[in-house]
């Protein structure tokens, strides 16, 4: 027994603490009625004491300035813990939302495994760690219904330093050996591939596929034809003016596919624009796309490429498709590039999807998510204000095409509210700023209202999820990367983790 539930309301029960128990922000409690038992959790914890205030300051008056202990009463009974706790869940044949509170003095105890024996794995299942209660870990794996989540968006959210990236290259690592899901990650600090380490090259299955500019054995290289862009892939990538928007349309209407080479090579729309818009949506492209013009020679220093490079994008979502998982370095460009090769892709694969939609072929088809660091770069509040890009169309109506967007950031609050209510799982790892918290818990799938706390004093792996896919809110402990790899690279089915549905 942990304690005994004396007074309170619902959504804010109090439990007194029994004497040598302890009751952690965030454990999960159960309450056992006559026939059900009620799922809860604590939220926030108080002192409590028998004696009155001025005898409370009488007795540590004495104690200071005496240095005499005056005994009231018995120490056990005397002063106590309360404990704040919130319904989860009433856990019955049919576990249903709670509507009503546990019997008044009912004891509370911990959870144990067995409580838990409703939830089953969805299908598809997704794994993301294990169920957690305060800061002890259960033997419990949970596991989210892959497909729903990933087609509905992800955000995956915490202050630096938090658990971020090893929480994806846990669930990159859990969808190697699965084919429901196609998975693009743009990889800014080159973190998942294990270049030099342990990392997901080290799966022994044989769905990754790993693009950089200068590829390890067994890699490809990065090559991008520059007629396979638009001027709609710059959306995001590079802030032009009006009239420079209207140039590039010009050029594009004139050129077609050959626009880019036509505004290097300095040929001319027929429309009037100014000579020193021209000038610097050249030397802007010539920078952005690391191309130089020399002796009327186009010459291509990085990824993007005048002849060859043409099946990449092509390549690339037919991977996808085929529910393979394709992880492009993007370290060695600036943030811009990073974005117009995930535009790029990304445009391609949405397209290729509305498509499949039409044809009735989008049934067969694996779903699809992005995986994007920084979120905030292309679907914050000042850069959307410029207009959409192809990210922030993703977010509003990816999910009717299968395609999803699992978007991390440290920064919730910069993406508008419209668009973080559209991400539907959130995984929120600790957050220490106020502001950062409160943007979360306003778009949370579930009441998290009283959690900003808990939220706060989260320690690195630990989370709590919240999901339209979820009866509650969970709290989980997410495994180092490298120790669950390890684990799992050494057993034999890779589908035998005890699971939950959370559905
Ligand atoms: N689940 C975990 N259990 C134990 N330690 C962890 C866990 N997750 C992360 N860590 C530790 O914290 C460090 C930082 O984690 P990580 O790189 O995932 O943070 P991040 O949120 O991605 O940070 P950044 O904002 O800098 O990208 C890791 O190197 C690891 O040592
Ligand atoms: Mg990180």
């Amino acid at each position: 027994m942990k304690g005994l539930i004396i007074s309170g309301k619902f959504g804010e029960i109090r439990v007194r603490q029994k004497h040598g128990e302890q009751i952690e922000l965030g454990e999960l409690l159960i309450a056992e009625n006559k026939d059900s038992k009620i799922l809860m959790q604590a939220y926030d914890l108080e002192y409590g004491s028998q004696l009155s205030q001025s005898n409370l300051e009488l007795v540590s008056g004495m104690k200071i300035e005496e240095d005499t202990d005056m005994e009231f009463m018995d120490e056990k009974i005397r002063s106590y813990t309360i404990a704040l706790l919130k319904n989860l869940i009433t856990i019955t044949k049919k576990p249903h939302s709670s509507k009503a509170l546990p019997d008044f003095f009912s004891e509370v105890r911990e959870v144990k495994k067995e409580d838990l024996s409703f939830l089953t794995k969805p299908s598809n299942p997704l794994f993301v760690g294990n169920l957690r209660s305060g800061s002890k870990q259960l033997d419990f794996g949970i596991f989210l219904p892959g497909e729903k989540v990933f087609s509905h968006h992800i955000l995956i959210s915490a202050t630096t330093g938090r658990g971020k990236s090893n929480l994806a290259s846990v669930m990159l690592w859990d969808l190697l050996g699965k084919d429901y899901a196609g998975i693009l990650v743009l990889d800014p600090h080159d973190e998942y591939y294990g270049r030099n380490r342990f990392g997901l090259k080290d799966h022994p299955s044989e769905n990754l596929i790993y693009y950089s500019i200068n590829p390890p054995p067994g890699a490809f290289t990065l090559k991008i034809n520059i007629r396979q862009i638009k001027p709609s892939h710059f959306n995001g990538a590079a802030d032009w003016s009006d009239p420079q928007k209207e140039a590039l349309s010009a050029f594009y209407k004139k050129f077609k596919e050959k626009w880019i080479e036509a505004i290097i090579t300095e040929q001319d729309t027929g429309s009037k624009f100014s000579e020193g818009t021209i000038a610097v949506i050249r030397r802007r492209l010539l920078n952005l796309l690391s191309l130089d013009f020399v002796d009327r020679n186009i010459i291509c220093n990085g990824i993007f490429d005048v002849n060859s490079g043409l099946s990449t994008l092509n390549e690339i979502c037919m991977n996808l498709e085929r529910g393979k998982m394709v992880v492009i370095d993007t370290s060695i460009f600036s943030g811009n590039v990073e974005i117009l090769i995930g535009s790029l892709i990304s445009t391609e694969i949405l397209n290729k999807y509305k498509h499949y939609k039409n044809s009735g072929e989008l049934e067969g088809k694996p779903v699809v998510s992005i995986f994007l660091e920084e979120a905030p770069r292309v679907l914050g509040k000042e850069v959307l204000e410029k207009g959409q890009n192809i990210f922030s169309t993703i977010a509003r109506e990816g999910r009717k095409f299968k395609v999803g967007l699992t978007a991390i950031t440290q920064l919730p609050s910069l993406i508008p509210r419209e668009i973080l209510a559209n991400m539907n799982t959130k995984i929120i790892l600790g957050i220490e700023m106020q502001p950062e918290r409160q943007a979360i818990i306003e778009s949370a799938a579930q009441d998290l209202s009283s959690d900003s706390r808990a939220i706060a004093s989260l320690d690195k792996g630990e989370a709590i999820i919240t999901s339209n896919f979820t009866r509650f809110a969970i709290p989980v402990k997410i495994p180092l990367f490298e120790e669950f790899a390890k684990v799992d690279e050494r057993k034999e089915t890779k589908n035998s983790f005890e699971g939950i549905n959370l559905g």
